[in-house]
């Protein structure tokens, strides 16, 4: 992994017991994944990296340094392919809340990319907060994350999709929601409070004509012919079952999966 300048192995990496990343986790993230064994879209994960990181008030590391260490940390992992975390916290100096005047922490891991999870999801009775201080940002308090998916796969399933506090369709725990109805694509827009997810940004550019954001009623899962799920490690997946509705993969969702897979195609697209 690389820790602050210099790659290092996992079980010599120090970081300090006050770092505000654990301690209140204060920081962005990004996770990444390569395609053809090389990073795929680092311009936009480090726009959006940059955009939490402006929102939390913490410095953008020099993006030359930050596209080395993923590419050196990506080659010492030495995995066929790879996803990648990059973390950036406000560092060390702070057991409150008030933010630590010293220089961030930068993480770059890898592990191995893991093969596709199971397309079954269900829906949780919390709420995203779209006018939250954090909404739509990638910070490190994935708490809410964390157990909305331990729910979802006690109940054998691999996403959790959470509605905002309007009720109306918002996103996974790390994943972008579409929804197919009678033929026509919809995905709630960013005002939902959802992620800007890049693979949801490069599948609305590539398909601007035929997707539509709009606000959705959350239950819209009960009655859409086709829903589908993207996000960097599932690319475009279609859903066969949201809690106990089984569902088929459609043939627009196939369509659009497949202008996914060109997509892939490209670098830094
Ligand atoms: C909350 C949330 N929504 C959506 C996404 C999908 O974003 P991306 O396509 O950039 O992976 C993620 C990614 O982890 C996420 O954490």
């Amino acid at each position: 992994m690389w820790l602050n300048g210099q790659l290092v192995d996992a079980d010599q990496a120090k970081l300090p017991i006050d770092d505000h990343g654990l301690v209140v986790g204060d920081g962005a993230f990004e996770t990444l994944k390569t395609s053809g064994g090389r990073a795929f879209a680092v311009t936009r994960h480090l726009s959006r990296l940059r955009r939490t990181l402006d929102a939390l008030a913490i410095d953008m590391p020099n993006e030359d340094i930050l596209r080395s260490a993923i590419a050196d940390t990506v080659i010492a992992g030495g995995h066929r392919e790879s996803r990648i975390r990059l973390t950036v916290t406000a560092g060390s100096g702070s057991l409150g809340s008030a933010m630590p005047q010293g220089q961030p922490s930068v993480v770059v891991a890898v592990t191995d990319l893991k093969p596709l999870v199971a397309p079954l999801a269900i829906t949780v009775p919390w709420t995203r907060n779209e006018r939250g201080a954090t909404a739509g940002l990638k910070t490190t308090s994935y708490a809410e994350n964390v157990r909305a998916l331990r729910v979802a796969h006690q109940a054998g399933a691999s996403e959790a999709i959470f509605a905002n506090t309007r009720d109306e369709l918002c996103e996974g725990t790390g994943t972008n929601i579409f929804v197919v109805i009678q033929g026509e694509t919809f995905t709630p827009p960013l005002t939902s409070g959802c992620l800007a997810g890049v693979s949801r940004d490069l599948l609305l550019e590539a398909s601007a004509s035929c997707i539509t954001e709009r606000d959705l009623p959350f239950d819209v899962l009960k009655t859409a012919n086709e829903i589908f799920l993207t996000s960097t490690t599932r690319d475009v997946q279609g859903l066969t079952r949201i809690d106990d509705r089984v569902l088929p993969v459609g043939p627009v969702t196939q369509r659009l999966a497949a202008v996914f897979d060109e997509i892939l195609l490209a670098n830094d697209p």
